[in-house]
């Protein structure tokens, strides 16, 4: 994963936040990269590595790429989407306008983020799940490998 650490100045800076990500559990690669003010982290979890870097005495925040939506089917009655979330990446914050089902195409775990909390969601390939219009939420692959699932949107109710 990485982060954005835009207060990052400084070989100071790369010491300090490296010296507490070495104590965070399951981390095995630590990279400051001072110029682009970004801190590229293998292992450990998202949570302890921004508590880390703010005890370092630095802001951070995650830094995502986008996930994949390819659009299969809206015939006015249901809209499908494929989903394929690469390691780091994510929906971006969405409100789901739509009652939808979410069919896994891999297991894996989802990030699913919302405004005040954060929960790591396991996905079984083939074991579908529905939720409601009015979801509000953030989807994002923290793990190390691709996640994917097609999402059938229920237009017409
Ligand atoms: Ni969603």
């Amino acid at each position: 994963m990485m982060y954005s650490v835009p207060e990052i100045s400084c070989e100071h800076c790369v010491n300090a936040i490296t010296a507490e990500l070495d104590q965070v559990p399951g981390v095995t690669s630590i990279d400051v990269d001072v110029d682009a003010k970004l801190v590229t982290v293998i292992g450990g979890e998202s949570i302890a590595i921004l508590r880390a870097i703010d005890e370092a005495g630095y802001d951070a925040s995650r830094q995502r790429g986008a996930a994949a939506a390819e659009q299969q089917l809206d015939d006015g009655v249901v809209r499908v989407t494929k989903w394929t979330f690469p390691p780091g990446t994510e929906t971006g914050p969405h409100v789901h306008a739509f009652d939808y089902v979410v069919v896994p195409v891999t297991d894996g775990e989802l990030t699913i983020e919302t405004d005040d909390t954060s929960a790591v969601a396991p996905i079984t390939i083939g074991v579908s799940y529905q939720r409601g219009k009015g979801v509000a939420h953030n989807v994002a692959n923290d793990g190390d490998t691709t996640v994917a699932f097609v999402e059938v949107e229920l237009l017409d109710r």
